[in-house]
């Protein structure tokens, strides 16, 4: 069924909760069965192992990382193959607990948390360079000007960018209406629907990507619910 859904970004209520509020708690504890009954960690590792052929990552910014809970897991399936990869947790929230940064240390990996809006930290003076942006159930917060500026300063900064999205669609929309099966509590149920609504189809992210030429773009739907876009710097010739 191809719904010709219009985007519709509105607050999520997860965003106006406190960070200690227990029905912020809930919520990201059922983003991690979320993320699990998605298979989040294998849609973003096949991205990742497709834009990761020609170089070894040593550095990576997640952005809107929550707590960092899927970050510890891809980086405890991807430290083998990129061992002391240093990698920074951004978040408007300052949710990285030092169990979580251990944690990501065990792995070898040497990890800092950022607890900044995404925003001041494009403003900042700040110019450091990543091998890997990333960003998962993020980019669909914003409206269509900021994420033109989002984007603008993502690809300034990265060598490969790569984000998984919510999917603007009918499947996903009857899906988020579903969640309550997964035991979602009800900040998830709510904010499932509107990230849906927020979310991408088609080429809509390619579309918003700066000098496309010097770029390799991928946009696609991963699994039933999800939409990824891959940004990967051609090789300067
Ligand atoms: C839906 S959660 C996703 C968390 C995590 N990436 C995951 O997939 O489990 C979105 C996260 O983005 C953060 N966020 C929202 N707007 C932000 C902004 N302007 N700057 C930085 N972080 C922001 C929220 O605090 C929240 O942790």
């Amino acid at each position: 069924m191809n719904l010709s859904l219009p985007r519709r970004v509105e607050p999520e209520l997860l965003d106006d909760l406190a960070a200690d509020d227990a029905r912020a708690q809930r919520s990201r504890r059922d983003l991690r069965r979320i993320h699990r009954a998605m298979a989040t960690l294998t849609i973003l590792e096949r991205a990742l192992a497709r834009g990761t052929q020609a170089f070894r990552p040593h550095t990576l910014l997640e952005l809107g990382a929550g707590d960092g809970s899927l970050m510890l897991r891809l980086a405890q399936q991807r430290a083998l193959h990129w061992p002391d990869v240093h990698v920074t947790l951004l978040d408007r929230l300052d949710l990285v607990t030092p169990q979580m940064l251990d944690g990501l240390r065990k792995t070898g990996w040497s990890p800092q948390a950022a607890a900044m809006d995404v925003f001041d930290w494009l403003a900042s003076s700040d110019d450091s360079h990543f091998d890997i942006v990333i960003a998962n159930l993020f980019m669909h917060h914003f409206s269509s000007d900021e994420l033109t500026r989002l984007l603008t300063g993502i690809a300034a900064r990265s060598r490969l960018f790569l984000c998984c999205e919510p999917r603007r669609a009918a499947l996903p929309l009857v899906g988020s209406h579903l969640i309550g099966l997964l035991g979602a509590g009800p900040v998830t149920r709510l904010d499932a629907v509107s990230s849906v609504h927020a979310g991408f189809r088609a080429q809509e992210l390619s579309a918003l990507w700066p000098n496309p030429q010097d770029w390799e773009l991928h946009e696609y739907s991963a699994g039933l619910f999800s939409h990824c876009f891959l940004a990967i710097r051609k090789p300067q010739q």
